[in-house]
């Protein structure tokens, strides 16, 4: 058969919908763990360490990145979310260079200081050639101005948010009223303004979403984090998340679990925000875990599906970790261990911001987003190589449980005392301290109720302790291990980790 030209381009592009085999469903993520980072800030092309201001763009880019996946796949992570990839704002503004990318200005082209269309499709297919997966930060909310609100340029945009209909009139949030939110200018001063477009209008929407229909496409992307997605409609929502077909995880920044879980059913996913306020507090011993327990159960009950949520312990809008000082006591890398694996075993998919490994501690916004480059990619470092252990412990559970069973299970909670919990997930009971190196009570911590049976021999995947005894009900005592965790698994399992 004959083909014209026509034809012909016609079957390359049914071959690209084909072979677009790698885009991702809410079943397969929740088996992941991801990897944030911001491009800017993470590799530059030749990998050298230039020093920058922390408001300019640094020079990190997609084919920097692209030559350290061997440091993030070496720490057990199998997806990697960018920041936004779309042009931005070129203007020195009150807060500095758009590096971070959330002030986009065309969505139909990249931005270049991040490198090619090419870098970006090469990124994409070395992720996919490891097994590994590529998250894109996207924002359609707004478009961003370097101006006052009334001073804005909407000949500036491309159709057609080229015209000042597209968008709605400029007004402050009031955070009461949730139309409100969704219709006013989450920043008018001082500049930039984020313009906020008319999410509700479907020639807007169309055109926002073929945006991201097509950037998807085009780079083989597997899932989407959605910025600020408590100021778009859930309408809107729920008709980006059906059209883009791959993973959604949208943010809605509140503490409530009630109003965050109405984001999940538009979206597949929400960034789990509730938990981090609940975790942040537990860990820097603010509350009892009993606080923390609470809050995962409530979402439980809640959320449509926890199991797909995306929890976090810091990222790009928030302090890092080891930033806080807590109560004074715990405020190092064995507290940020602890809080790492409740991270990885409670229910969700684990979301680790690059840099945590190395224990940056910038606090607020910029100087919560380092150049990685200054940690020189350290993969001795404690946390690195704690990260790559609970990866490899999560999906070993789960091979013990089956997948299926082990990515739906819910926590349970085996209680806990003033500094120490305990929780059940798959084969695993996992005993946790918020006192790091300033342990004083050696005494360990006694669970009960566990799944396992009088005369069961357990292992700590994390020390390789053995405990011989365990008494009716599943009683045992978790020996105190100097603050660290504990991961507790049958003895008979722990032969690929403790031999
Ligand atoms: C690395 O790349 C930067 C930016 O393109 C360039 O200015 C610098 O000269 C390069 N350094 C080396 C050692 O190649
Ligand atoms: C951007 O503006 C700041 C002042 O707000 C100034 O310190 C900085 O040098 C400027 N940077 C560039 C590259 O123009
Ligand atoms: C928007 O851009 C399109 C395409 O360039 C043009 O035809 C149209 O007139 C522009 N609209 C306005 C309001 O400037
Ligand atoms: C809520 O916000 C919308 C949009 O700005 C506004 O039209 C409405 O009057 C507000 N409602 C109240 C009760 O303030
Ligand atoms: C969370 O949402 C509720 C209800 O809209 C609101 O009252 C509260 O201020 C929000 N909290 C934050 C931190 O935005
Ligand atoms: C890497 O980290 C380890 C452990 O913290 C430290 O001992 C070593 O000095 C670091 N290496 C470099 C080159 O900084
Ligand atoms: C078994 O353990 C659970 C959880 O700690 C507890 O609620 C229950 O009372 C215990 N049962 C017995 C018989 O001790």
């Amino acid at each position: 058969m004959r083909l014209n030209l026509k034809q012909q381009a016609l079957l390359g592009l049914l071959a690209t919908f084909v072979t677009n085999v790698q885009a991702k469903t809410a079943a397969e993520w929740k088996e992941l763990s991801i990897y944030q980072v911001i491009t800017d800030r993470f590799a530059t092309t030749n990998l050298t360490a230039p020093d920058c201001w922390i408001r300019a763009y640094c020079g990190g880019t997609w084919k920097g990145l692209e030559r350290k996946l061997d440091y993030i796949q070496n720490m057990g992570f199998d997806a990697v979310w960018i920041s936004p990839v779309i042009h931005n704002i070129e203007v020195n503004t009150t807060w500095g260079f758009a590096f971070h990318g959330y002030w986009g200005d065309d969505p139909y082209r990249l931005n270049e200081h991040f490198g090619t269309a090419a870098d970006l499709k090469s990124l994409s297919d070395s992720l996919h050639a490891r097994g590994m997966s590529l998250m894109v930060d996207v924002v359609i909310n707004h478009l961003a101005s370097y101006t006052l609100p009334q001073d804005v340029d909407y000949s500036l945009y491309p159709a057609p948010f080229n015209t000042s209909s597209a968008f709605h009139q400029p007004c402050p949030i009031d955070f009461s009223n949730q139309s409100s939110i969704e219709d006013c200018w989450l920043v008018t001063e001082p500049a930039p303004a984020l313009v906020d477009l008319k999410n509700e209008d479907q020639v807007i929407l169309d055109a926002l979403i073929n945006s991201v229909v097509d950037l998807v496409e085009t780079y083989d992307i597997d899932g989407i984090r959605l910025d600020t997605a408590r100021h778009v409609p859930k309408p809107s929502l729920a008709k980006f998340q059906e059209k883009v077909g791959v993973f959604v995880t949208g943010e809605a920044l509140n503490q409530s679990v009630p109003y965050v879980a109405q984001y999940q059913g538009p979206l597949n996913s929400a960034i789990n925000y509730p938990l981090w306020y609940a975790l942040v507090d537990s860990f820097m011993g603010r509350t009892t875990f009993d606080y923390l327990e609470s809050v995962v159960k409530s979402e439980q009950a809640t959320f449509s599906d926890a199991h797909a949520l995306t929890n976090f312990l810091d990222n790009q809008d928030q302090p890092r970790f080891a930033s806080y000082l807590g109560d004074g006591n715990g405020d190092d890398v064995l507290r940020d261990e602890n809080a790492a694996t409740f991270l990885f075993f409670v229910s969700g998919i684990p979301v680790i911001y690059y840099g945590f490994e190395q224990r940056f501690d910038g606090g607020f916004d910029p100087v919560n987003r380092e150049p990685m480059w200054t940690s020189g990619y350290n993969t001795s470092t404690p946390l690195y190589n704690y990260l790559a252990r609970l990866n490899a412990i999560r999906k070993y559970a789960a091979s013990i449980t089956g997948t299926q069973v082990f990515y739906s299970d819910d926590t349970v909670f085996l209680g806990s005392g003033v500094s120490h919990m305990a929780m059940q997930r798959g084969p695993l009971v996992i005993v946790l301290t918020n006192v790091g190196q300033h342990i004083i009570d050696n005494t360990g911590y006694t669970v009960t109720g566990s799944q396992f049976s009088a005369g069961d021999s357990l292992t700590d995947l994390v020390s390789c302790t053995k405990v011989k005894v365990v008494g009716a009900n599943g009683t045992f005592t978790s020996p105190s291990n100097g603050g660290k965790a504990r991961i507790w698994i049958k003895s008979k399992y722990a032969g690929k980790f403790c031999s």
